[in-house]
Formats: C-alpha cells, sequence, structure tokens
C-alpha cells in the first residue's frame, strides 16, 4: 500500500508489554508506515505457551513456539522475554542474521549490554534498550543522543516504582514498612520476586545501564554498590520530615574523584534523604524520575510511569521505529560507547553528606566527646540536634548532619561511635544526596 516496502517485525515474549506492544503494531499500521516510510509487519510472536491468556486480543496465527526460526526471518526483532537466556542467544542470532534488535530486558542488558552492543556493531545493526530503564520515561535515547555533545556528571534516579510506592506511603500516611509493602503487593506492584525490588537488584540493575551510558565507561552491575530498603524505619521517617527531608531510594551514577586523584565513576544505589526543595521529592506513588545533572545543560528531570504493559510498550515503539527508519535510510546503527573507560571506584571513594542517628547518655561531657569522635576522622558536623524523649531515663536521642565526607572517614566515624562509652547505639546512617 502507498509504495511502501514491508519490515518484518518479530516479537519475543507476549506478557503485559509483549501483547501491548503487538497490539498497537497492528492497530497503528498505516499510521507507523506514515512515519517510517515503511510498512511494519508483525510476522510472528513467540511465546512458551500458546494457550497462555493475553492482555490484548491478537490473532492466534502469529503466536509460535519456535523463536529460532522466527528470529531469522526478520529486519526488527523485538525481545520482551526477561530472563538472561534464551533471550541473550536469540538477540544473538538475530544480529547474525542483520536484524536491528529492541529490548526492554533491563537484567540482560545489565549483565551482557556491552556483549550485545559490540556484536550490533559489528554488523552495524542497531541495538536499542529505551524500555529498560524507568519504562515509559525517555532516558536512554536522551543521554546518548541528546547529550551527547554534553559532559554528564551526576544522575539521579527513581528507577524502581514499587520502593518509591512503600516509602511513599510510610511518609504521607505513616504506614509502618511492613504495611506499606504489603498494599505494594496487594497492588501487584512488587516482581514475582520481592527481594528484586526491595533489596534494590531491580534499581542497581537500571543503575549499571545509566551509569554506562551517562559515562562511556563499562560498569558492571557487580561494581553497583547497592542497599535495599528492608533497613528503612518510620524512626527514620520522622527524623526526615524534622529536617525538611523525604527518602527516596536513589540510583546514582557519578563522576567522581578518589583520594589518590583518580578521576572514575560512581554507581550506587541506597535509600537516601533529599531534601523536600529537591524536584525528585516530588515524585510520589510508584512514578519514576531521573534527575541529570550536566557541565552545560544544566539540571534537567524526566519524570512518567516506569513500568505498565502500555506505558513501557511506547517505550518499545519508539525504539521500533528508530529501527525502522534506519532500515528506510541505511547506515550503520548509533554505536555503544565506552571510550572514556574510566575507573568503576568503590563506594569508600563518594563523598556526601549523611544524617546520623544515636541514642546517647544524657550527662555532661557527651556532646564534646561525640564531637571530638567526628573531627578525629575528618568529618564535620552541620547540624546537631539532641531531643530527650519522656521516661527515657538518662538516654537523649542525637541527630547529626554532617557537612560532605568522605564514606570511608564516615565509616570510621560510625565504627569509633559505636565504640564509644557514651554512646548507647548508633541507630541510623543514612545519606543525604542532591544540592538542594
Ligand atoms: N519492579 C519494577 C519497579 C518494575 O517496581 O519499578 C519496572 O522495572
Amino acid at each position: 500500500m502507498n509504495g511502501y516496502r514491508d519490515l518484518r517485525v518479530a516479537l519475543l515474549g507476549c506478557g503485559s508489554v509483549g501483547s501491548q506492544v503487538a497490539r498497537l503494531l497492528l492497530e497503528q499500521g498505516d499510521e507507523l508506515a506514515a512515519r517510517v516510510g515503511a510498512r511494519l509487519e508483525l510476522i510472528g510472536i513467540a511465546v512458551r505457551d500458546l494457550d497462555a491468556r493475553r492482555d490484548a486480543e491478537l490473532p492466534r496465527e502469529l503466536f509460535t513456539t519456535d523463536a529460532e526460526r522466527l528470529v531469522l526471518g526478520a529486519d526488527i526483532v523485538i525481545e520482551l522475554m526477561g530472563g538472561v537466556e534464551p533471550a541473550r542467544g536469540l538477540i544473538l542470532r538475530a544480529i547474525e542474521g542483520g536484524a536491528d534488535v529492541v529490548t526492554g530486558n533491563k537484567a540482560l542488558i545489565a549483565a551482557h549490554g556491552p556483549e550485545l552492543a559490540d556484536a550490533a556493531e559489528q554488523v552495524g545493526a542497531q541495538l536499542s534498550y529505551e524500555a529498560a530503564v524507568a519504562g515509559a520515561i525517555p532516558i536512554i535515547r536522551p543521554l546518548r543522543e541528546s547529550l551527547a555533545g554534553d559532559h554528564i556528571t551526576r544522575v539521579l534516579g527513581i528507577v524502581n516504582g514499587s520502593t518509591n510506592y512503600i516509602l511513599d506511603r510510610m511518609d504521607r500516611f505513616g504506614d509502618s514498612a511492613e504495611d506499606a509493602m504489603r498494599v505494594a503487593s496487594e497492588l501487584g506492584y512488587l516482581e514475582a520476586d520481592p527481594t528484586l525490588d526491595v533489596e534494590g537488584y531491580d534499581a542497581a540493575q537500571k543503575a549499571t545501564i545509566l551509569a554506562s551510558i551517562a559515562f562511556h565507561t563499562v560498569v558492571p552491575v557487580d561494581s553497583v554498590y547497592r542497599e535495599g530498603i528492608t533497613g528503612v524505619t518510620s524512626a527514620q521517617i520522622e527524623a526526615a520530615q524534622s529536617a525538611n527531608c523525604v527518602i527516596k531510594l536513589l540510583a546514582i551514577a557519578e563522576r567522581i574523584t578518589a583520594a589518590d586523584g583518580t578521576v572514575g565513576v560512581s554507581a550506587r544505589v541506597y535509600p537516601a534523604l533529599i531534601s523536600r526543595e529537591h524536584p525528585l521529592a516530588a515524585v510520589h506513588g510508584g512514578k519514576n524520575a531521573v534527575f541529570v545533572e550536566a557541565e552545560a545543560a544544566g539540571e534537567l528531570m524526566f519524570y512518567g510511569a516506569g513500568a505498565g504493559g502500555v506505558e513501557t510498550a511506547s517505550a518499545v515503539l519508539g525504539d521500533v521505529v528508530s529501527a525502522a527508519r534506519r532500515h528506510v535510510i541505511g547506515g550503520p546503527g548509533v554505536p555503544g560507547s565506552s571510550h572514556a573507560d574510566l575507573t568503576v571506584l568503590p563506594i569508600g571513594e563518594v563523598s556526601t553528606r549523611y544524617q546520623i542517628m544515636l541514642a546517647v547518655r544524657d550527662e555532661p561531657g557527651v556532646l564534646a566527646a561525640i564531637a571530638g569522635l567526628l573531627a578525629e576522622n575528618g568529618v564535620s558536623a552541620a547540624s546537631v540536634e539532641q531531643t530527650v524523649p519522656e521516661g527515657s531515663e538518662g538516654t537523649a536521642t542525637l541527630v547529626i548532619g554532617t557537612h560532605t565526607a568522605r564514606e570511608a572517614d564516615l565509616a570510621a566515624t560510625v565504627e569509633a561511635l559505636r565504640d564509644s562509652a557514651v554512646v548507647t547505639a548508633v541507630t541510623s546512617v543514612i545519606r543525604l544526596e542532591g544540592n538542594a
């Protein structure tokens, strides 16, 4: 029709995202053809179970269990199966066969992104994965292309919606961690294995991808420092509120300078305080946002749905249109970029601010002793607040906010505080991120 050529599109996987991608490809065929200059013909959908229920009505004859055969006949392969194998093998086969590949598979890209990018580059194919990080939010292409002429200095992301939902309930409705988690689970927000969300593994996979692209460096997923939200307490939420802050699970990728002068990359995930004045503090419920700081562009924020079938399908289709246009115009795909090859630095080299909460003996000389311990370890206090809860019998609560300190110095300080005779307990140590 209209003289368009056909581009054959194969879909691997038909879960909540895949079924919406298939539906939109079929329903919007004419419009997509006009945008691309070629018709996108969905030639098949590979699934494990032909009889499984789908979220969209799709022609039965499109379904096959023979994924290997399907990819060999395609110009564009969309991989939405999840998991590492057989997705990795199928993608490599598709690339070898000359196809462009679009995937939303964060676990696969986090673990094997460089291998797949190399394979694509060798044959001039395009590998795209906008949907792998923060669902519908355009962030991969802005980092890879729109900001390609700038120097990114830091990326702060709320990239896991379910943990944001849990922390938001604790902050706004006073839920306990257990109650908030139960509601998130009832709403189906958590992964089948909830530890992927609440222990920060999902966010760490996304941090790897963001750090690698932002800093043109291969950042292995096991080099990402990771803490989840399971240790976040209602007392920490209250202390955050007193400090005009909110606690968010942040995925951070940052260019930092180590104590010996090495310029490198830090990639880390942890629950952190962020000022209520910071734009990320306004990210409520299950939403995601990525805050980018760049030398020339300054501060940018990308906000929206981080999950959901049709929302994530939007990101997948954007990649499909881009790959299809490349087929029409010709030329190689946008290559992966790891030329900077920076050192990935450990958490000990990170400098940030901290909030330390202590139970201490309420008697003369205690504050001086604690100030001395901070000073001995090169950590400077920015604020100290003491409360004596009713009935606390000679014990006070101290909340210390620090100036920027090196993580290694902070760790030594905390150890010294734990050993100190005037400190009954170190009840919380949490980082404070963001410039606001
Ligand atoms: N488990 C993820 C989240 C889904 O909660 O954001 C999207 O990757």
